[in-house]
């Protein structure tokens, strides 16, 4: 029998009961559609009490939205967007911000998942030209596609590059909750305060059933996201029911706590994959992810029982990916199912 988690995704995890115990919670008589609602404004004032109270927030449905709306209101579509080449915005997200925002992605090749301001620097070209398109914004993701996490520094030197040339700092925050715990920092030190200036912030993987937001730091670049919102389709009528999941996630510290635990799950899996003759992490385990490279013919045996998403074909790397939900045992049991089968 399969088991009833894998390591594909935090996405295949379920909801944090808490979450599902506030959805619940506001399901009683009717409040305005549209954000108009308590339950909305409870929300952003947890935000604004974990990002400061000069953020303006906006809910959204999914992540590609938070990303593709967020770089919509920080461009024109003759400006650029500088990237990793690994960007879920380059290569996860069916061209949508090519298509809503309207403008090009420059990608930039990198080992660990992270732009650098050196590489930023070979993209930042053909300023002034009326043949090249204008580079506005660099995004960056934190946690990385790879499982890493920029360092303060880090951050910091890309937002200082970025507005001593009038450029933005974007962060695709999917899994922002990882990587503050991560550091070891609030949500708003490792973002507002490292000089993001919009943050896609996830809650989808932090234990949500579906809910993202854009937080813009900036107030000057969300003057008309109202309209960019609701032309890009992500206006929620019941917005009461993904607030509720923010609210849940951002009282208590459930976002700390969910975030923790699957971090601290992926050392885990680190640590007993390491044991494993014929296995080799491939990258700095730094939040709740694990790349390793696996035989190649033990792949295909081991997804018959736990599905998961192979991450490079040519090297044979696969991406095991931990979760609110994930358990000391199931770690410790799929490390003894990849030692058994790898070595058959
Ligand atoms: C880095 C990153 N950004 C954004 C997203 C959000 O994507 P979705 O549109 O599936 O919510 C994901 C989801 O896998 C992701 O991994």
């Amino acid at each position: 029998m399969k088991p009833a988690r894998s390591f594909a995704s935090d996405n295949n995890a379920g909801v944090h009961p808490k979450v599902l115990q506030a959805i619940s919670s506001v399901n009683h008589g009717h409040v305005v559609g549209y954000g108009d609602d308590p339950y909305t404004a409870a929300a952003v004032r947890k935000f604004k009490q974990h990002f400061g109270s000069d953020i303006e927030v906006f809910i959204v449905f999914n992540g590609t939205a938070a990303n593709t709306l967020g770089l919509k209101a920080m461009t024109e579509s003759y400006q650029a967007v500088i990237c990793s080449d690994a960007a879920h915005i380059y290569t996860d997200e069916c061209g949508a911000p090519e298509k809503f925002a309207g403008c090009k992605l420059l990608p930039i090749a990198t080992t660990d998942g992270k732009l650098t301001v050196d590489s930023v620097r070979h993209a930042y070209h053909g300023i002034g030209d009326q043949h090249h398109v204008q580079p506005r914004v660099i995004s960056i993701t934190q946690v990385t596609e790879m499982g890493t996490v920029y360092k303060p520094k880090e951050v910091r030197d890309l937002a200082r590059f970025a507005h001593q040339r009038n450029m933005l700092l974007h962060m695709d925050g999917a899994r922002i909750a990882n990587a503050a715990v991560s550091l070891g920092l609030t949500l708003r030190e490792a973002t507002c305060d490292l000089g993001v200036d919009v943050l896609s912030c996830g809650g989808t993987k932090n234990g949500a059933m579906g809910a993202e937001a854009v937080v813009f730091f900036d107030r000057k670049l969300c003057q008309d996201f109202l309209y960019v919102r609701k032309q890009g389709m992500q206006l929620a009528s019941k917005m009461r029911f993904i607030s509720a999941q923010f609210e849940a996630l951002l009282t208590g510290d459930l976002w700390k706590q969910n975030a923790a635990h699957a971090n601290r799950m992926a050392k885990l899996l680190q640590q007993e994959i390491r044991k494993i003759p014929r296995v080799k992490i491939v990258y700095d385990v730094e939040a709740n992810g694990v790349f390793a490279q696996i035989p190649r013919q033990a792949i295909a045996k081991l997804q018959k029982r736990y599905f998961f998403y192979v991450w490079n074909e040519e090297q044979s790397v696969v991406r095991w990916m931990c979760s609110f939900d994930t358990t000391e045992e199931d770690v410790k049991q799929f490390a003894r199912f990849v030692a058994q089968t790898v070595a058959e």
